[in-house]
Formats: structure tokens, sequence, C-alpha cells
């Protein structure tokens, strides 16, 4: 099936740092429960999981946002936790309590029964990312994604999300031969999954090491940065005669610019903490950067919004060699006023213009 010509390749240009005439922006979490819309369908769907796995009701979220906003890009709906949910973990997610796996690894007896999945239990993704390729009709271009292997870690050893990651570093600490067996597993696992989502249509991959940043220094790059090149090394770069950009994203990552920078991925995703002027000193224009608007500002009111905005663009400079792709640190808050969105989408195409030379 012939798929129809990219409209709007701002996005995918700007992660491979080629000239376009402004900044482009989507939004991390851009499909979610700030929409009224999304809330309605979610609703329809009956549960998260229902909602993840109808490829139906996940083109629809998918593309809801696009509806009422001028993003460069969609994203996949669905979650990092779909992995560990189809190597036999249970998942579900509590209402106000966010995701619990039934069967977390605790022991050794649990990595040891720890196995790649059949892709065929993710199946429900790829015909979301089909679907959503056909019904975006090629109006922007679509990022699949996959959590890093050390931050689905975390989720499979806590089973829950966690404040101080005690279980799972318990685990790295006594046993790092469980924890690197794991890890291994987690690698392979998201690399084929991540290929599979290229295979079906997405245009550019991202991956999520939320939790990286809770690592001390040197466990950081063993137990996170080396796997998460793993991934990125198997990936297939080039799909239908076209470059597919891998982005990675380490929350709270800004101490290890460099050595992310070095994983072999195109772009790097920014907190914002990180002052994207002095990132592109340390790293020299060799990937493009994503970011770094903290998703706080939305409740700064219209002028807070449009100057630190102004503040994200100015922060990055003129272009020139570089590739800027705008979003926020983190995800979107949940209580963010959708208005404030278009307030920050147009503040960000119109101010941009001034550092882009096309
Ligand atoms: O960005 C998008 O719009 C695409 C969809 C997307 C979701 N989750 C949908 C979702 C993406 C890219 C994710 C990634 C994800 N999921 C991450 C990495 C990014 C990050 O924020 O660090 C993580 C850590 C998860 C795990 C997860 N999923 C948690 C902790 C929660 C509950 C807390 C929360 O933020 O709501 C989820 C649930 C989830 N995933 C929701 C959405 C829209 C809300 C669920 C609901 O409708 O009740």
């Amino acid at each position: 099936m012939s798929l129809p010509q990219l409209k709007n390749d701002v996005f995918l240009r700007s992660l491979l740092r080629e000239p376009v005439p402004y900044t482009p922006i989507w939004l991390m979490r851009q499909a979610g429960r700030y929409l009224p819309e999304y809330n309605a369908t979610r609703a329809q769907a009956g549960s998260f999981m229902q909602l993840a796995q109808n490829p139906e009701f996940a083109c629809e979220v998918t593309l809801q946002p696009l509806r009422r906003f001028d993003l460069d890009a969609a994203i996949l709906f669905s979650d990092i936790l779909t992995v560990p949910h189809a190597m036999g973990l249970g998942l579900d997610f509590v209402a106000g309590e966010g995701p619990r796996f039934a069967r977390p690894v605790r022991n050794e007896a649990d990595v040891m029964a720890l196995q790649a999945p059949d892709m065929s239990k993710l199946q429900y993704v790829f015909d979301a990312v089909s679907l959503i390729r056909k019904e975006l009709d090629g109006k922007v271009p679509l990022i699949g994604f996959a959590g890093s292997p050390w931050t689905i870690a975390c989720y499979m050893v806590e089973g829950q999300g966690s404040d101080d990651y005690r279980l799972v570093k318990s685990m790295m600490y006594q046993r790092p031969d469980l924890m690197h067996r794991m890890l291994e597993i987690n690698a392979q696992t998201t690399c084929e999954y991540l290929n599979n989502q290229i295979r079906a249509g997405a245009q550019a991959v991202m991956l999520f090491d939320s939790w990286g940043g809770v690592l001390s220094d040197s466990l950081f790059q063993e137990f996170s940065l080396a796997y998460t090149r793993k991934v990125v090394d198997g990936l297939i770069r080039e799909h239908d005669g076209k470059r597919v950009p891998v982005i990675v994203f380490t929350k709270g990552g800004g101490m290890w610019l460099e050595d992310i920078a070095g994983c072999g991925a195109d772009a790097m995703g920014v907190d914002w903490t990180v002052n994207l002027s002095r990132a592109r000193t340390r790293i020299g224009d060799k990937l493009a950067l994503q970011g770094n608007l903290d998703p706080m500002t939305m409740f700064g009111g219209e002028e807070a919004i449009r100057r630190e905005a102004r503040r994200v663009i100015d922060d990055f400079g003129p272009v020139g060699q570089g590739g800027h792709v705008f979003n926020f640190g983190h995800g979107i808050s949940r209580f963010t006023d959708p208005e404030a969105v278009g307030i920050l989408v147009d503040e960000v195409h119109s101010y941009s213009r001034r550092h882009h030379s096309v």
C-alpha cells in the first residue's frame, strides 16, 4: 500500500539538522487527560488498557490534539509499559494511582523466568501505527516510542511507580548479574518492538529514559546508557528510502550530555534544568536537541508562556548547523488548560522564524 506524501516535514528535517523555516513543536503526552475529548474516549473504552489495545481508539486519541493545535508531529498513543505487559507481568492502571504489575520481578527465579515476548502479543500496537499513518494522510510525521531498558526495569521490579527506587536499586547493588540479564532481555525486546513500529509506519522513534537520572554517575553509564546504546545500535535507520531519526530522552541527564550524545541517536531530549546554548557548546551540534520548557510554565498565564517559550528559543539561538525541536522537558500536566497549549504553539511558530535562515 502506498502512503500519501508528507505535507509537513519540518520536524523530521530538524531532527536531521537540515534547514527549516521555523522551530517545530510537539509535546510529550500531547494526547491525554488535559483534553476533555480524551477523557470521553477513555470512558467509552472502559480502561486505559482497553483504550491502548484497540487500534481505532488509539488512532482517535492520537489525532485529537492535532485537530486542536498546529503541532508538527503526532505520537503514537500507547505506553512504555506495553512491553513488560507482553512479557506476562500483568499490567493494570489503578484509577488515580497509576500503573501496577500483578507479577513484578523481585528475585532470581523471576529474572530467570523472563523471556523476550513474541511480537504477536504487541500486534495491537503495530496495527495502531498502520491505522494512524493512514488516517494522518501525510499531515505530519508519526513518532513511535518505547521506554529505555532501565526505565522499564524500574517498573518491572518496583511493580509500580516509586519515590526512592529501593527495590530496583537493591537488586542492582546486590545482584548486578541479575540486573544485567534483565536489561539485556529488555534491550533485545525494545529493539525488536521499535523496528516493528518502524516497519508498520513510524517515521521517527523516541526512547524514554525517564528514570535514568535517578542513578549515580558511572552506574547511569553501566545500567542505563549502555542498554540504550544497544537498542539504538539495532534499530532500522532507513525505511522506505527515508532516514528514520532516533531521539533519546533522559530525564535528569544534564550531567551526562556528552555521554548520551555518543549513543548513536540523531537527537537528544533534555529537561528544563539544561541550558540549550551550553548544551550546544558541550555536544557541538553533533545531534539535534529536543526540549525543554518546564511544563508548569503552562500555569503562569499567557504572558509567562510566551516569554518562557521565547527564552527557550533564544537559548538555542541561531539554528545554523544545529537542529531544534521544541517540546516540554517532561510530560504535560493533566491539569493544563488546552487554551494554553494553543498559545504556546502559536508563539513557538511565529517567534522562532527569526532564528531560521530559510
Ligand atoms: O505522549 C503521548 O501523548 C503518547 C502516549 C504516551 C503515554 N505514556 C500515554 C499515557 C506516552 C509517550 C507515554 C510514555 C510513558 N508512560 C512514560 C515515559 C514518559 C514520561 O512521562 O516519563 C512513562 C514513565 C509511562 C508510565 C505511565 N503511564 C505512568 C507513570 C502513568 C500514570 C501517570 C500519568 O502520567 O498519568 C501512565 C498512564 C498513561 N500513559 C496515561 C496516558 C495518557 C494516563 C492514563 C489515564 O488515562 O488514566
